[in-house]
């Protein structure tokens, strides 16, 4: 696709975006020397490989080799091309486009079906929240929400709306928009008539949550019944822009708020997300009534490391706590478990007991997930009963010796021996015969991690790190000087010109050769804009994050030269002297001999 954005704004673009910052918005980065560092959002990873450089303004991640600028960020994190990434950032950094380029833009979004599911979900939130807010049909939506506790701020804030009692007031109204019913079908809105010819409407008579992906735009609802219907939520299908694996509830609003506090706080329902948000927990999300998925956790992880799950007060709630804690620890993140008084659920209390209340006595008073268990393990049990007393003890202990550290073991070995007035001696040597058992597991279970990571790397095409032939290594070391003097391109265009050894060497080479004969500026930016090829552009990142010097001397550059330059003499000699012996097996002995005066003269040449 031709890039129909003139060159002066994507270069502004390029100057007014920081890579820094648009990657910390998906990535949480933190500073390490010069460059940022943080877990790659591309492959699945517990220690940080993926680093950002402010100053080069590229990102590289050492893992998995993804790598390039801004727009290539967008491009492999959102899916973008390369105009709609350009768009984003205009509109992010607020840069004016040229109308002729938004027509582009409205120009792509009509090639696509998920655009226009998008913008008929756009366009229907705003219906919906206008029919709840300023129209007399809404108005006993509405006053179920203020009777709950919810103020307009809130109703605001989360555009919360309201679907007519009408069974196809929603498909008449999409069609006249022009919408394809079909195309609307699939998006969930509308429901086809089994019987007869049309479509109804899915959500009718319902409070309507607009669910929005993780950079706002609306992509599915949720309609709640205020007059006692069933279901009680009833959801948006799975669609193409739609799935609830991967999104989280309130995700796009909560993520400046997750970055600021270092925290998420999860919850099972929009309500509880809403009556938190209200009493100022604003990195609140929540699933999608679902559980917790790896996805999910891979998202969360990727912004934040400590999490609170703050779940419903029943059995389905803790169960799902322990689901969810287990999995975001294996992520790596840090869990930990606001508990609520029995029944009830996080909405239900700050009803009861105020905001105050529940940041203090609940999220504040967050507790980990082996007190959590602690007390999940006393549910049901008669602690004066010794046969349950028994049972208890020993469900902890077997908890307590899955824990990593000793010391981390020996707090809650005490606690447990203090409530219960036992010697932490007797306690530890039960601990012990857990401990063997756990450690069996374990090192069961690690067998199995290390198959299936035998069997990813072999999947994975294998990168080219460590060890490089020092012709190779100097080919990319002259790159990274070509790209940031162009004096040095001068040299090595007069020296190697383009016997570079390494094909994708040569081609970049030739790039910039091009742009020195052009006698355009010589920048990062722009040569990314050139080098379309994915492969390349990654190779072009990986050079340009090796560390060189400032500047380049004479001795060091006529060393490299030499080195690429010899190689290739190098392999001229080796495959001289194959001929040679070939033309000696031959019986062809003048010509040995030719190629023997020719292997000397290459070998004079080398010194
Ligand atoms: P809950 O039943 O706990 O609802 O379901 P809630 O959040 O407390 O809502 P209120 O306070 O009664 O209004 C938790 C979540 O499970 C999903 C929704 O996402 C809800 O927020 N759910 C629940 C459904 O998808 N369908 C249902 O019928 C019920
Ligand atoms: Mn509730």
């Amino acid at each position: 696709m031709g890039n129909r954005i003139p060159d002066e704004i994507v270069e502004q673009i390029q100057k007014s975006a920081d890579i820094v910052e648009v990657i910390g918005e998906y990535v949480q980065l933190r500073k390490q020397g010069r460059n940022y560092f943080g877990l790659c959002p591309f492959h699945g990873e517990n220690t940080p490989s993926f680093s950002v450089s402010g100053e080069k303004q590229i990102f590289h991640c050492f893992g998995c080799g993804a790598g390039g600028n801004v727009f290539s960020f967008l491009r492999q994190m959102e899916g973008y091309s390369f105009t709609e990434a350009v768009f984003h950032l205009a509109d992010k950094y607020q840069i004016d486009l040229p109308d002729h380029a938004t027509a582009v833009s409205a120009d792509n979004a009509n090639d696509s079906e998920e655009k226009k599911m998008m913008e008929a979900h756009e366009l229907l939130k705003k219906f919906y929240h206008h029919l709840l807010v300023n129209t007399k049909e809404g108005q006993a939506a509405l006053d179920y929400l203020l009777k709950r506790g919810f103020k307009m701020e809130e109703i605001e804030h989360f555009e919360i709306g309201y679907a007519l009692d009408s069974w196809d007031f929603i498909a008449k109204f999409l069609k006249r928009r022009g919408f394809e019913v079909e195309l609307m079908e699939r998006a969930g809105l509308i429901i086809s008539r089994e019987n007869r010819e049309g479509y109804f409407d899915r959500f009718r008579n319902r409070i309507i949550f607009p669910i929005h992906n993780h950079h706002g735009t609306t992509v599915a609802f949720s309609g709640r019944t205020f007059t006692g219907e069933h279901p009680k939520y009833m959801n948006s299908p799975e669609t193409p822009i739609f799935h609830k694996s991967r999104l989280l509830y309130h995700f796009h609003q909560a993520r400046l708020h997750i970055r600021k506090e270092e925290r998420a706080v999860l919850f099972e329902g929009f309500a509880d997300v809403m009556s938190a948000v209200k009493s100022g927990i604003k990195e609140s999300i929540a699933t999608m009534g679902t559980a917790l998925t790896e996805e999910h956790a891979k998202v969360i992880r990727r912004n934040v490391e400590e999490i609170i799950l703050c779940y419903d007060s029943d059995l389905a709630g803790y169960e799902a706590t322990l689901k969810a804690s287990n999995l975001l620890q294996k992520k790596g993140c840090k869990v930990k478990v606001a508990m609520i008084p029995d029944g009830l659920d996080p909405d239900d209390y700050i009803k009861k007991f105020g905001s105050e209340k529940f940041k203090q006595d609940v999220i504040g008073a967050s507790v980990t997930v082996m007190t959590f268990k602690m007390h999940y393990f006393r549910k049901g049990k008669n602690l004066s009963d010794e046969g349950d007393r028994i049972t208890y003890i020993n469900d902890c202990l077997r908890e307590i010796s899955s824990l990593s550290g000793p010391l981390e073991q020996e707090i809650y070995v005490k606690q447990l021996a203090n409530e219960f007035s036992i010697s932490s001696d007797s306690l530890k040597e039960q601990l012990a015969v857990f401990e063997k058992q756990t450690a069996a597991r374990s090192r069961q279970n690690s067998r199995q991690e290390s198959k299936e990571r035998r069997a990813y790397i072999s999947r994975t095409p294998r990168k080219r790190t460590g060890l490089r032939p020092a012709y190779e290594n100097a080919e990319r070391i002259l790159i990274a000087h070509m790209v940031h003097d162009r004096n040095v391109i001068r040299k090595v265009l007069d020296k190697i010109g383009f016997e570079f050894n390494i094909d994708q060497h040569r081609a970049l080479a030739t790039f910039l050769y091009g742009m020195y004969e052009e006698e355009t500026e010589i920048s990062i930016q722009h040569l990314y804009k050139r080098v379309e090829d994915e492969e390349l552009s990654q190779l072009l990142t990986d050079i340009l994050m090796l560390q060189i010097n400032d500047e380049l001397s004479e001795t060091e550059f006529s060393d490299y030269v030499k080195k690429v330059l010899n190689y290739r003499k190098w392999s001229m000699i080796k495959e001289k002297e194959a001929e040679r012996a070939e033309a000696e097996r031959q019986k062809d002995f003048i010509r040995a001999a030719t190629l023997a005066q020719e292997i000397v003269k290459l070998n004079r040449l080398l010194k």
